[in-house]
């Protein structure tokens, strides 16, 4: 009951009373342009056009001498010359922590079916990041519940890390695995330009109950307008700053940062920019780099937000843009890799081409030299495969070649599992596999010597 006055109390709050309203005086494509409201909106406010009953909302796009550029979120069908159209200001979202738990668009309206309250306070979509100077620094590591990240790819609290794959390589499992395990109070998720069916079932099934139960999902599918796709993952940051304001430890995933950047093209295209950069309009490096510069530490006395943002990358070019991009400004880059998923590795992480830049602060020395250690083994290992796949190996002849050909399939199944005793133990565990692969000296064979043997 009090949770419905408040929420009441909220709306009124935040209504306003007196609006612009414009009239529509031409349509070009998907562009419509208003009369009367030059004066009084902003680039990227809110608009609402009422043609009858129905409404359409839209954003500013363009301000050309008396004439306002909306840009609708439907296809504007049925809008005629004359239509009002009122401004509704800079877009904002009114987060609030009943949203846990919970499934919602770009616009904080619920998507399960069930009614969600705003919460008290209207933030803005494009907030500014932290500044920089008064930014806590990067965390202590945290527990992911998957091995691999708990040793040799460490994630730390505050952390940006990119998560590279080309399609079908299991991103948005990787990513659900760490909605589910990962040290954090909240997690805000956030599904950009996926089938519809495919976010029920990843909410429902992939994510599960256990995961739902600290998460936020922001869903904008597919058929969804470039601009309320190109929202989706500024409103699920918007709700992570909620969180992080609160003092709390928030988890933000973002899956994809490639269908924000091709709904962010969209959008550009539309306001008359062109698409210079590989089918990128420029203005896609800034959006990109804004994102993720809201993610990281926060300020003295509130929470941090650690992020982990899925790319598509086809064909494995971490050169294509938005990967570029991207990778300039994060603090650590995963890659999966088609081959180690199509042999059942999963997940399938490229160690030897993935970096986590809290190293080596994340761990102590004795972990940093287990780290260089099985790095260098697999390397040996990557380096020598053709060669022992043409037969030409023999043993003997390298001792590293020899402790990597030893040791590789127990690496590889560690890098595949879960972390039940924290890191403590995933190192232990990693201890215990490079020390049964120590070989012996190679075998030089003297006259009336018995050969010394590997254990
Ligand atoms: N941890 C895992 N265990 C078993 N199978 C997995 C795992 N991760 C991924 N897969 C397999 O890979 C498939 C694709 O995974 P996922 O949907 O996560 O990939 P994606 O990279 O997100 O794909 P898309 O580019 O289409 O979004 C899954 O349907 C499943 O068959
Ligand atoms: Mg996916």
């Amino acid at each position: 009951m009090d949770e419905d006055i408040n929420g009441l109390r909220a709306r009124i709050s935040q209504m306003q009373p007196v609006r612009a309203v414009g009239r529509v005086q031409s349509v070009d494509g998907t562009i419509i342009w208003v009369r009367g409201l030059a004066e009084h909106a902003c680039i990227g406010d809110r608009l609402r056009l009422m043609h009858g009953s129905n409404v359409l909302g839209g954003e500013v796009l363009r301000i050309r001498d008396d004439l306002v550029a909306m840009l609708p979120d439907e296809v504007p069908d049925g809008v005629s010359k004359g239509d009002r159209v009122a401004v509704l200001g800079p877009p904002t979202l009114a987060p609030c922590d009943s949203w846990i738990g919970r499934v919602v668009d770009a616009y904080g309206r619920p998507l399960d079916g069930a009614p969600l309250g705003p919460g008290e306070r209207r933030r803005p979509f494009r907030a500014s990041p932290p500044p920089a100077a008064a930014r806590r620094r990067l965390g202590a590591r945290l527990g992911t519940g998957l091995a691999v990240f708990d040793t040799l790819l460490p994630i730390v609290q505050g952390q940006r890390v990119g998560l590279f794959a080309g399609s079908g390589v299991g991103k948005s499992r990787l990513l659900a695995q760490l909605a589910q395990g990962m040290d954090a109070d909240v997690v805000v998720l956030a599904l950009v330009g996926e089938r519809g069916r495919e976010v029920l079932d990843f909410v429902t099934t992939v994510l599960g109950p256990e995961g739902m139960a600290r998460s936020v999902v922001v869903a904008a599918t597919s058929d969804r307008s470039p601009l309320e796709r190109r929202r989706c993952p500024l409103a699920a940051m918007t709700i992570a700053e909620h969180f992080r304001d609160q003092g709390k430890h928030v988890l933000y995933l973002a899956d994809s940062i490639t269908r924000f950047a091709e709904a962010h093209r969209e959008v550009a295209i539309a306001s008359g920019e062109l698409p210079a950069l590989r089918g990128h309009p420029p203005s896609v490096a800034h959006q990109i780099m804004r994102l993720a510069e809201r993610a990281g530490p926060g300020l003295q006395g509130s929470g941090d937000i650690t992020a982990v943002f899925s790319v598509l990358v086809a064909g494995s070019d971490m050169d294509e843009p938005v990967a570029d991009i991207l990778r300039g400004v994060l603090d650590g880059h995963v890659v999966l890799d088609r081959q180690i998923a199509e042999r059942g590795r999963f997940p399938a992480i490229d160690l030897l081409r993935s970096v986590s830049r809290s190293l080596p602060e994340a761990a102590n020395d004795h972990e940093n030299e287990l780290i260089q250690k099985v790095r260098s083994l697999l390397g040996a290992y990557a380096r020598s495969e053709t060669m022992v796949r043409a037969g030409l190996y023999r043993e003997g002849e390298d001792p590293i070649l020899d402790q990597a050909m030893k040791v590789w399939p127990d690496l590889d199944g560690f890098l595949a599992e879960k972390s039940l005793n924290g890191a403590a133990g995933a190192f232990q565990k990693l201890e215990l596999i490079l020390r049964r692969s120590t070989v012996a000296p190679p075998r030089r064979p003297q006259q009336g010597r018995p050969v010394a043997r590997a254990r």
